[in-house]
């Protein structure tokens, strides 16, 4: 089979890794050839995943396509199936979650609990909707890590809000932030991963490291699971899909969003559980059974954020650092330039003592940054 990968960060990176068990020829396309992905796929195409027509002419020979960041052009991808290709997630999916609103309005559409909101298109509406508050203020494309997205606790912030098309919903009192990966193959079979919880520092409000399987009550347990199955059963396309939750201090679960393709939620995966989500999805796009999605241990995952522009070599303290550490897997995207809150790469640590993977956790980021 030939299959396409639209965007070549790391996502697309850890993709072509998986896919090297396989009999699958791959092609990529970026718009630059200094990209993680580009020397792991048979043929690299430079060109723009938000443009149709290039979108198009990359996979109209090949057999199937997926996304690797959901900016990829909703009308390339209606195109290629229109043409016969199978494209996962599918271009009504991509539709449906690129844009905040529509996301949104699916989950109410299809009674999927997600926080209370309205849809505003100018401050005034904002404005209006003071009942709201405290509210997150989303701004309905673009917006990713992050960006695009605006606490509102009162009325005075209301200067940070997004002055055209955006999601004003209810702020969540958060007990936890999970993710859930759920595999759909072309049959509709599901497959379920453990959750994942995020541990965030509560000063500078940044993720620190995740943990996994998370550490729920059983009922919450249930009700994440099914709320994610009922995501992406209503998504009604098959691909891999990570359905970011949360969980308040009423054990309320609610959806804060879906990305419909791997996601950084899932890295551990790789070394953590049996068939990683980057395994998962090749078996999805080449019609094979689904693999097995239990964990063979428990991990943490912690992102290595870009501190200077001085990228790593083998020569790196850290580098040599973090290699030191028996229970830890170090990943590096081989990006060629580093900026200061740039993904460069992660570190999966496994153990199934809570504590020790805490410890290393912590552990990591002090050498990573340099403070050991
Ligand atoms: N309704 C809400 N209540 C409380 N906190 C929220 C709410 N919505 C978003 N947040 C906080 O803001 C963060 C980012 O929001 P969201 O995931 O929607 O944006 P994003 O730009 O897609 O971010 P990322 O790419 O990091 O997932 C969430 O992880 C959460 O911490
Ligand atoms: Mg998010």
């Amino acid at each position: 089979m030939k299959v396409g990968i639209l965007g070549g960060g790391q996502l697309g990176r850890m993709l072509l890794q998986a896919g090297a068990n396989y009999p699958v020829e791959t092609h990529c396309m970026e718009k630059s050839e200094d990209c993680p992905a580009a020397s792991l796929c048979h043929n690299f195409v430079t060109g723009d995943i938000t443009d149709a027509g290039q979108v198009f002419s990359f996979g109209k020979d090949l057999d199937a396509v997926t996304i690797e960041i959901e900016s990829v052009s909703v009308e390339g991808l209606r195109k290629l199936e229109e043409h016969g290709l199978k494209v996962f997630p599918s271009s009504a999916a991509l539709e449906i979650i690129k844009n905040k609103v529509t996301q949104k309005e699916f989950y109410a559409a299809n009674s999927i609990p997600t926080s209370e909101f309205v849809i505003t298109r100018s401050i005034e509406e904002v404005r209006a909707n003071q009942q709201l508050f405290p509210a997150v203020h989303k701004a309905a494309i673009g917006g990713y890590d992050g960006r695009g997205v605006q606490i509102l606790n009162e009325i005075k912030d209301i200067n940070q809000a997004f002055p055209g098309d955006a999601v004003l919903e209810r702020k969540v009192d958060i007990e936890k932030e999970l993710a859930i990966i759920v595999a759909r193959n072309n049959a509709g079979d599901t497959a379920i991963y453990p959750p994942s919880e995020m541990i965030f520092d509560p000063v500078l409000n940044l993720l620190q490291y995740q943990l996994s399987p998370a550490t729920l009550p059983e009922k919450v347990l249930w009700k994440a699971e099914a709320i994610a199955l009922a995501v992406v059963k209503n998504l009604n396309s098959a691909g891999i899909f990570a359905v970011e939750l949360f969980l308040d201090r009423e054990e309320n679960v609610w959806v804060n969003e879906t990305a419909p393709r791997v996601h950084n939620s899932g890295h551990h995966t790789i070394e953590g559980n049996f068939s990683s989500q980057f395994d998962m999805l090749w078996r999805v796009m080449l019609n094979l059974p689904l693999g097995n999605t239990a964990k063979i241990m428990d991990t943490a995952l912690v992102n290595l954020i870009g501190q200077t522009t001085e990228t790593v070599d083998e020569n790196s303290v850290q580098l040599r650092g973090l290699s030191k550490i028996d229970n830890a897997f170090v990943h590096l995207y081989g990006k060629k330039e580093s900026r200061p809150g740039r993904k460069m790469g992660h570190v999966t640590i496994l153990s199934n003592d809570r504590k020790e993977l805490v410890f290393q956790a912590r552990n990591v980021r002090n050498i990573w940054e340099g403070n050991i």
